[in-house]
Formats: structure tokens, sequence, C-alpha cells
């Protein structure tokens, strides 16, 4: 496996931890760029679910090395609770197998009540956010008054920052109506986190190239996905970070030019979470999956919403990604249905398009045109080589790669590590 950005090709929920799991057998290391614990990847291993917020899925590894690069968001009492959590089943968590950027931002817990304040102030405008503080803490990254985990580890920089932070975001909360922070309790609980990450922390970027240097395979796991990135998702109903590749080499300090391969992951349908427009969202396809227990979010329970394929959409991100191969996730939940529709064009004012227009207002205007394929109507979750699949589910698969234009090389058939087809 040569150095390896694996992106969600859609509005995230792709499946990508399930891959991730997958391609972390060849890989040596595994980074995360962007992104925070807004992120949810669920990860089944020998019966036992895993579900990771932050820490990269390489972690159930043994020998993997895990790094939480610099373009990540990282919430310091968020990250001890997920490593103690893993620690409690049984998984090791050493300053061997992860490393964290000290030039990584932090979310802190003004930035959470800001999130939530902001939600219920945008009314029926809302985003619909995982409330964990990301678009706060970006937005202090980008302002120029976060701090950073290089702050954490220096208890009087920590306290003289976070006292002056503090102090600005309770008058900015009393604004919204709501209570402060107490500076003290903020200060104990960060403080204590620091302690038990102080022995992860590092200059990443120096530890990448020295494992470019030394040929070591590298897999870039993406968090949220293509539609949810802050420059080329449907803005505003994204999340804060660039979900997109481009996002990996500045998230990481890694150059593009030490990229092998972008490998995008995609359902075999579509889903989003949270609000912002979605042309092929279908009411009875959403009930259908839900009815089958899917689709309910792993960071925040959310149900949600399906739709149909969108070729339109995946298209589109493969030319912002650069995707060269695909994995196809899900397919085992469309196992039941007589005839499948694949979104292959949008129609907007009388005029079909091939590629979606970047405004939301348009988006939500545009119609899906259809195109109808049939079903296979035979259960697929046991099924581990391509020729065993049914014809239609072939044909399926092959003809949404193509539409998308990429090339399959993985389809996924269910949660579990073993049912993972190769091509
Ligand atoms: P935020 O990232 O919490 O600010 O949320 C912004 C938007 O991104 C909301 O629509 C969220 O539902 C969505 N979002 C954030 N993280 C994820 C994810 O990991 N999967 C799917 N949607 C996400």
């Amino acid at each position: 496996m040569a150095n390896t950005i694996l992106v969600g090709a859609q509005w995230g929920d792709e499946g990508k931890g399930k891959i991730i799991d997958f391609l972390t057998e060849k890989a040596e290391i595994v980074v995360r760029s962007q992104g925070g614990n807004n992120a949810g990847h669920t990860v089944i291993v020998g019966g036992t679910k895993y579900v990771l917020h932050l820490i990269p899925s390489g972690i159930l590894r043994p020998g993997t090395k895990c790094v939480i690069g610099n373009g990540v968001v990282l919430d310091p009492v968020a990250v001890a609770g997920e490593i103690e959590g893993l620690r409690a089943k049984g998984i090791s968590v050493t300053p061997e197998n992860l490393m964290v950027s000290d030039a990584a931002h932090l979310v802190l817990p003004y930035h959470r009540k800001l999130d939530e304040a902001r939600e219920i102030a945008r009314g029926s405008g809302k985003i619909g956010t995982t409330k964990r503080g990301i678009g706060p803490a970006y937005g202090d990254k980008i302002a120029r008054v976060g701090l950073r985990v290089a702050d954490l580890l220096q208890p009087a920089v920590l306290s003289e920052k976070l006292a002056a932070r503090i102090s600005e975001n309770n008058a900015l909360l009393a604004t919204y109506g709501i209570e402060g922070l107490d500076f003290q309790t903020v200060l104990k609980e960060v403080s204590a986190a620091a302690e038990l990450l102080r022995p992860f922390v590092a200059n990443t970027v120096v530890y990448l190239h020295e494992a470019v240097r030394n040929k070591k395979e590298i897999l870039f796991e993406g968090a949220q996905g293509t539609f949810l990135d802050i420059d080329h998702g449907t803005y505003p109903y994204v999340t804060s970070s660039n979900t997109t590749a481009g996002g990996a080499c500045t998230g990481s300090g890694v150059p593009p030019h030490r990229i092998d391969r972008v490998l995008g992951v995609i359902k075999a349908y579509t889903t989003r979470v949270g609000e912002g427009p979605f042309p092929t969202e279908d009411e009875p396809l959403s009930d259908m999956l839900h009815g089958m227990g899917r689709e309910f979010g792993s960071t925040t329970g959310r149900a949600r919403r399906c739709g149909w394929f969108d070729a339109v959409a995946v298209r589109y991100a493969g030319m912002i990604n650069g995707i060269d191969d695909l994995a196809v996730t899900n397919l085992d939940g469309l196992d039941s249905l007589d005839s499948i529709r694949v979104c292959t064009h949008y129609k907007l004012n009388g005029q079909l398009l091939e590629t979606p227009p970047m405004d939301y207002v348009q988006l939500a205007a545009c119609e899906p045109v259809y195109t109808e394929l049939p079903g296979w109507k035979t259960p697929t979750e046991d099924i581990r080589e391509w020729d065993r699949l049914p014809d239609n589910a072939r044909s399926y698969l092959l003809k949404i790669a193509e539409l998308s234009g990429a090339k399959l090389v993985i389809a996924s058939v269910g949660p579990n590590r073993e049912q993972t087809i190769l091509l």
C-alpha cells in the first residue's frame, strides 16, 4: 500500500472507519489530519464494537502507529476519556502507538457552549452541528486567538491564556443569555487531561517526514465527507475543516507530491445528518433503512437522512479529491429492493447539470434525474468473493463506479472486518 489519502466522497458516514481498519493491515502509520470529536468511526473487530472519535482507527491494530496531526481540533478532556475507554477494553494506548501534534488546536468548554448557543439562535436556519464546539474552535484558530496542544504542556502559559479566553468568551456567552464558565473549574479539568496527554505530544511533522524518507506506508484517514468541506461543501451546512484530500497535506505537514493515491469511500446509497440540501433524499428509503436498524449516527445517535446514490455529487467529489479508487460500503442495505434508483444528473430551471451548483439555495432547487437499475433480492452479507455476488449487484456496483469516474476496488457487505470483497 502506497501513501494513501482516504476521503469520504459524500456527506460523511460513508463507512470510512471500517475501510480504514481494513487497510491498516498494510499501513504502518495512520494519520488524522482534520476535524475533531465530531467524527465517529465505528469498527467491529472479533464481535466487539469500538466507536472512535478522535483517535485513528489504526489503534486497534497492534504495531500500527497513530498520529493526530496539526490540522485536528482536539478536546483534551474528550481525548483523555477516549484513551481511558480504549484501555478499559484491553487496547494498549501508549506513546509507542499514539502521537499528538503540539500544533493542534484545542476545543475548550466555551467552544461547546458557543456552538450550542449559536445553533439555538439560528432557529429554523440551524446547521444541525454535533455541538462538539468544532466551528468555534476552528473560528478561534483562524482568528489567531486559539490555544494549542503546546500551551497545554506549559502550566503558566495555559493558565494565563485560558483566563483571558474565558473572560472574553463569558462576555460573549452573556449576549446569548448563557451563564459563563468558572476559570478554576476549567483549569483543573483541562490540566488533569494535559497530564494524561503529555507523553503523547510531539512534533508530528518531523516524525512524518522521517517516516516518508524511510518509505513507511502512511494512511491519511479522512473524517466527515467531501460535501461537509468548509470550502467545497454545501456551505453553510458544512463542518469547519477541509475534509477533502488537500486537507490531509495541510493538516499533517506532508507535502502533496509524497502522496501516491486517493481512495474515495462511498455508500451504495447516500446519507446525511444535520440540515442542508440533499437532492436525492427519499423518505420511503429512509424508513426502510431505519426499520432495518441502520443509519443512526455513531456520535450523536441521530437518525440519518437517506437517499438514492447521487452520481452528480460523487463525480464532483472525484474532481476535488482526485479520487483514483473507490470503496463502496453498505451494499447489503439495498439487498431487499426490487429496483434501485441512481441519480445521473440534476435538473435546474429546465437545464440538465452534470455537476452540482455551489450555492445551497440552487442546490436545494435541483431535481434529481434518475436511471433505474434492477435489484438482486438476495442477502449479500455472507458473500466474500466478487464472482459470487448476484449479477445485478455486480452490475449496480460497476455502474455507480463508472458514473463516478473511478475504479471500484472494494465492496463492503457488512460492518465486520471479514465482510469485505476485494476486486
Ligand atoms: P459540526 O462539525 O459539529 O460543526 O457539524 C456541522 C455539520 O457537519 C452537521 O451537519 C453535522 O451533522 C455534520 N457532521 C460533523 N461531523 C460529522 C460526521 O462525522 N459524519 C457526518 N456528519 C458530520
